[in-house]
């Protein structure tokens, strides 16, 4: 049986974080304003009115969370860098106590055995680059790459795998649907955006190859939710397709076939949302990188049907098969995520960078949480993996998301993903059920039995 197999020699595994949703201390030692601390702050924007401004304070107990990551056994800790904490006006002068924060964070992970693997962008772009117009303006793009020259600069020789963006479509979240910070709706305004985005991702990558860090190497994060017809017809099928375009493909293409697909191109053109791309844009996006990351959670049902694509309907006829307050539990679309990887990108080696499920659960009159449903989950998921393995994706190392309760953004803290509970009170982090069977995953190198 397929569960039975144990996953490569040399599979990584890992646990995912990032800056905003666990690091806290929003104000402290020099730390500019994110556009989630505005929009965070901005009444009605986020769950509960929850803020990251202390989130699992990890800024302060890193050391502690880094032991539980030891007694995880886990070989590697995917995190990212706050902009704002290094640069807190996005440009110009650097904040050392910032910079010393991360240095101290890498050094404690190289000292527990742990590989560190950083994100330099998890979508908490300094308000003052906002208040300067943020990622429509093509100025981002030196921006961006100033920041990653500076957190290259320092880091690249001790830090061996890099993204230089997660998921780039929650930039879209932010400007075109406001359901993310800084909170807009401007379709043309968030294509264009995303442009940037990408431009901005090349040049880094074209920066990295100037530096002298040959063990390093350097890719993008990318979400995958394929997206699936509710019914066999033509419209629904299309509509299927053009929305696989305008969001994973909005990136894949660009990043391995050097343009926009045929499908957004024609339908952005038609609201007036094409961005505009400048002569050398797709050469600089398709600078070669070391690995592609894959973030996978679910599938998306489209129809031109309402009522058949609505999710809470979707949920409400079976919360079983969806995960709190979240998304679809569709194990196939971990096979299909990496299926599609494969496609577009060959034989590039893959890291699922990020895949886990929200649950409510809290703990019980024995003192624990039995998050039966988490384990499950990843039980099932992970038979994926295996499966698209035997099927020749490159799949070299999964990151759980994630080590613990967290700042879920817009969802604040109603949505906790963690393989740890974290009491936002006394900031006590509690072993759940999911920890000790994930603990056992990765010590076999295989689904526990
Ligand atoms: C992903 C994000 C991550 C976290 C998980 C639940 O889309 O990259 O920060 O919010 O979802």
């Amino acid at each position: 049986m397929i569960s039975d197999k144990t996953f490569p020699k040399n599979f990584t595994w890992g646990v995912a974080t990032a800056a905003t949703q666990i690091e806290g201390a929003w104000n402290e030692d020099g730390k500019g304003e994110t556009i989630w601390d505005r929009f965070s702050h901005t009444p009605g924007k986020t769950a509960n009115g929850d803020s990251p401004d202390v989130a699992c304070d990890h800024y302060h107990l890193y050391p502690a969370d880094i032991e539980q990551m030891k007694r995880l056994g886990v070989g590697s800790y995917r995190f990212s860098f706050s902009w704002a904490r290094v640069l807190p006006q996005g440009t110009g002068s650097k904040n050392q106590k910032g910079l010393d924060f991360y240095r101290r964070l890498v050094d404690q992970m190289l000292t527990a055995g742990i590989v560190p693997n950083a994100t330099l962008y998890h979508w908490d772009l300094p308000q003052a680059l906002q208040d300067r117009g943020g990622w429509p303006n093509r100025d981002s793009i030196g921006w961006y790459c100033d920041f990653a020259e500076l957190i290259l600069g320092q880091f690249a020789d001790r830090i061996p795998l890099w993204a230089t963006f997660n998921e780039p479509i929650a930039v879209y979240v932010g400007y075109g649907d406001g359901f993310f910070a800084p909170g807009l709706r401007d379709e043309a305004a968030a294509r264009q955006a995303l442009h940037h985005v990408l431009v901005a991702h090349g040049q880094a990558v074209n920066v990295f190859r100037q530096l002298n860090a040959p063990n390093a190497k350097i890719g993008i994060v990318v979400d995958i939710w394929k997206h699936h017809p509710a019914r066999q017809c033509p419209e629904d099928i299309e509509l299927a397709l053009l929305n696989d375009e305008k969001t994973w493909g909005f990136f894949y293409n660009p990043l391995f076939r050097g343009k926009y697909a045929d499908r957004a191109v024609k339908d952005l053109a038609a609201r007036n949302a094409m961005p505009k791309i400048q002569a050398d844009d797709m050469e600089t996006i398709q600078a070669p990188i070391d690995f592609i990351g894959v973030n996978c959670y679910s599938r998306t049902v489209d129809s031109v049907d309402p009522s058949l694509a609505d999710l809470e309907k979707r949920r409400q006829e079976n919360p079983d098969g969806f995960a709190h307050l979240g998304s679809e539990i569709y194990p196939r679309a971990m096979y299909d995520a990496l299926m599609i990887a494969k496609e577009y990108a060959g034989t590039l080696p893959i890291y699922i960078t990020e895949n886990g499920i929200c649950t409510d659960d809290k703990p019980g009159s024995d003192g624990k949480i039995h998050d039966t449903k988490r384990i499950n989950y990843l039980r099932d998921y992970l038979r994926e993996v295996l499966h698209a393995i035997e099927d020749g994706a490159n799949v070299r190392g999964y990151y759980l998301w994630s080590l613990m309760d967290n700042f879920e953004w817009s969802s604040g803290y109603q949505m906790q993903f963690g393989l740890l509970h974290v009491d936002f009170e006394t900031q006590a982090r509690l072993w759940k059920d999911s920890a000790y069977w994930y603990q056992r995953a990765v010590r076999e190198n295989k689904i526990p039995a």
